[in-house]
């Protein structure tokens, strides 16, 4: 059966979208709806693991039975998941991070003054990048959405930020990606394709994923 493939490992999940704050109340974030990777955690959990779910800006209901630490920026989305690297089996990571944040955040309301003004951004730290760098037995999954040459970019991304498996949205396809309570991913490894999903709900995109990382754990993959 699938309840204990994951007995007595711990997870990481990563969802939702990171805030990047201009001032105290305005700022920059995404579509993320956070129900992926909440998906990601609780089917983890009803499998065995020991879930930490580090949460940036959601709609979807937080999932019960795992531990969740709340963020807004990229910056302390990093921060949260290096804090807990060393002590993971399974990093996924499904947060729709901000690739870039203003330059400065006003510590007061910004007034309105002149007909135009302009915002500077500059590169936010790539977590998963990071991870893949510094991970030594950690089985580490990234997502990548993309809107053209999936196949392409699925396999760059893979490779240079190290993971183990990356996982692929068209979100341009009806039914995929942000906000939907479906999804249509491809999987990879290293030597390329390994699953094409046909649309299934984000638990059905869960399960897969993680009878997948289970299967391959057990063999001993990560490292
Ligand atoms: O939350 P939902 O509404 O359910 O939507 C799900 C989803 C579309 C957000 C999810 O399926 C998904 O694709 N998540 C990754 C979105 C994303 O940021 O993709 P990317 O191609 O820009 O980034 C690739 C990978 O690098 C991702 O694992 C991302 O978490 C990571 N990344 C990106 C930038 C950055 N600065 N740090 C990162 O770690």
């Amino acid at each position: 059966s699938e309840q204990g493939q994951l007995s007595g490992k711990k997870v990481l999940v990563t969802a939702g979208g990171t805030v990047e704050r201009i001032d105290p109340v305005r700022f920059l974030t995404n579509d993320s709806s956070g129900k992926m990777g909440y998906a990601i955690a609780e089917t983890a959990r009803d499998m065995g693991a020991e879930v930490t779910l580090i949460a940036g800006k959601a709609t979807a209901p937080v999932p019960r039975g795992v531990k969740v630490v709340s963020i807004e920026s990229a910056h302390d989305m990093m921060k949260a998941v290096l804090e807990r690297l060393a002590d993971a089996d399974v990093v996924i990571k499904a947060a729709a991070v901000a690739d870039y944040r203003p330059a400065e955040q006003a510590r007061q309301k910004i007034k309105k003054k002149s007909e135009e003004m302009t915002l500077t951004l500059v590169k936010n730290p790539d977590i998963l990048q990071t991870i893949g760098s510094m991970k030594t037995t950690q089985f580490v999954v990234g997502f990548a959405a993309e809107t053209e040459r999936i196949d392409e970019y699925a396999m760059d991304k893979l490779q240079r930020k190290n993971c183990d498996l990356l996982v692929a949205n068209d979100v341009t396809q009806e039914g995929a990606g942000f906000g939907t309570d479906t999804n249509v991913v491809r999987i990879y490894d290293k030597n390329g394709l390994v699953q094409a999903l046909p649309v299934m709900t984000k638990q059905g995109v869960a399960r897969e994923l993680l009878n997948l990382v289970a299967e391959r754990i057990g063999r001993g993959e990560g490292a």
